[in-house]
């Protein structure tokens, strides 16, 4: 049976802590549930909004027509091999949780991207990543119930049109699909990544590098950055690193020596968007209730503000970086005007 709620706030939905209220809300566990939700929603020509953990999202007006929690819980291995491990994760498994259960079987390969908060089923949407992997590599495919007929779709990898926080569900599925379960693809034996700077750097006077180990260092390293959102609300970094020709690179380069970048293939290459941030100023920066983070430039931190105070704050970021380097900001999380 679904429960609907009139008016609930989002404050505790959202990492940002910005209190909107949802003129509808659900929290799903079942497939069914979700089903049952989107039936009720479309009959009364009511808007749906998905929603994970709440990590990844600006909300900046009381949302109209149904926001649908997704709660959905599973773990579930599908195959074993000498050395592989198929399983399927509901969308309501917490990340990280799901990081240390697969850690403590031995089943490798999601370390690096520990400490990522949110929950599995938004995964997809941006591919998310961290130091050196991103989920592309150990995804599989995913079931999604399209919001329009109820239906339930599997999408593969090739599917997703996975690339650098992007997928098709942020172009031509955006809005269009509730991811109801992902599967992963995981190994026995350990393939190390390490080549990240700041990974290789902690980890460069350690002989017996384990997966474990890797998993540690990777949640020191981002404790000793990015803001606990419990204390200092966000949504990890606001905009994406940007990526631009070797030309263009090589060209901001010649006036400033120092730039942070990363060679991509196609000659193309990754700007630290932190370091453009930082080098403008604004580390630390403080305008009312909201600014950006004193030790990571690239988050932006709330202190009671508005998703439209953040937004302003991000234009002006965003506008000081293109007049020095003459190159665009894209906003990362999922603005919902
Ligand atoms: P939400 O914020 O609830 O939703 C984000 C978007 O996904 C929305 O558009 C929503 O509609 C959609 N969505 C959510 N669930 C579903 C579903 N089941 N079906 C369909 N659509 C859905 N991201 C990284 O990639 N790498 C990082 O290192 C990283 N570090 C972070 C650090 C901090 C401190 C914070 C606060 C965030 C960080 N993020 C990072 C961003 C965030 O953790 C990820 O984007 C995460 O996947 C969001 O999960 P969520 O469940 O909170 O999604
Ligand atoms: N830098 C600065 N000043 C800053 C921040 C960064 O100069 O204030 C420079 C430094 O040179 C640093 C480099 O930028 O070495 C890279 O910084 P960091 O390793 O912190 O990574 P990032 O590029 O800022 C990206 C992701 C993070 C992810 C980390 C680790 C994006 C938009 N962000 O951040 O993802 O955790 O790498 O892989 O790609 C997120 O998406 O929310 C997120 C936190």
């Amino acid at each position: 049976m679904l429960t609907l709620e009139t008016g609930r706030s989002l404050r505790q939905h959202n990492s940002l802590a910005i209190d909107v209220k949802a003129e509808f809300f659900c929290r799903i566990t079942t497939v069914e549930q979700l089903q049952e939700a989107i039936r009720y929603a479309n009959q009364h020509c009511y808007p749906i909004t998905i929603l994970g953990g709440g990590t990844n999202v600006v909300l900046t007006k009381h949302m109209a027509g149904l926001v649908i929690a997704i709660a959905i819980p599973g773990l579930r291995l599908d195959e074993q091999t000498d050395d592989r491990r198929l399983m399927t994760v509901g969308a309501g498994e917490n990340w990280h949780k799901l990081v240390e259960i697969t850690l403590a079987n031995r089943w490798f390969g999601l370390e690096n991207l520990a400490l990522i908060p949110g929950m599995a089923g938004a995964a997809p949407i941006q591919n998310i990543g961290a130091y050196g992997v991103e989920l592309k590599d150990r995804f599989v495919a995913l079931k999604a119930v399209d919001l329009n007929s109820g239906e339930v779709i599997r999408m593969d990898a090739a599917d997703c049109q996975f690339g650098y926080r992007d997928s098709i569900f942020k172009h031509r599925y955006r809005d269009r699909f509730a991811i109801c379960d992902i599967q992963l693809t995981l190994s026995t034996e350990a393939a190390l990544r390490i080549e990240y700077p700041a990974l290789q750097s902690a980890l460069r006077e350690t002989e017996d590098i384990t997966p474990e180990l890797v998993a540690e260092t990777v949640c020191a390293i981002r404790r000793s950055k990015l803001p606990d959102p419990e204390k200092a609300p966000n949504v990890g970094s606001f905009f994406k690193n940007p990526v631009i020709s070797s030309k263009q690179a090589e060209e901001i380069r010649c006036k400033f020596p120092a730039l942070v970048s990363y060679s991509q293939p196609g000659n193309e290459e990754k700007l630290a968007a932190g370091w453009l941030i930082e080098q403008c100023g604004w580390k630390g920066f403080r305008r009312g209730n909201v600014g950006v983070h004193e030790h990571q430039a690239l988050v932006l931190v709330n202190n009671g503000g508005s998703g439209l105070e953040l937004l302003e704050l991000a234009a002006d970021i965003s506008a000081s970086v293109k007049e020095r380097y003459g190159v665009s900001l894209e906003i990362e999380p999922r603005v919902y005007l």
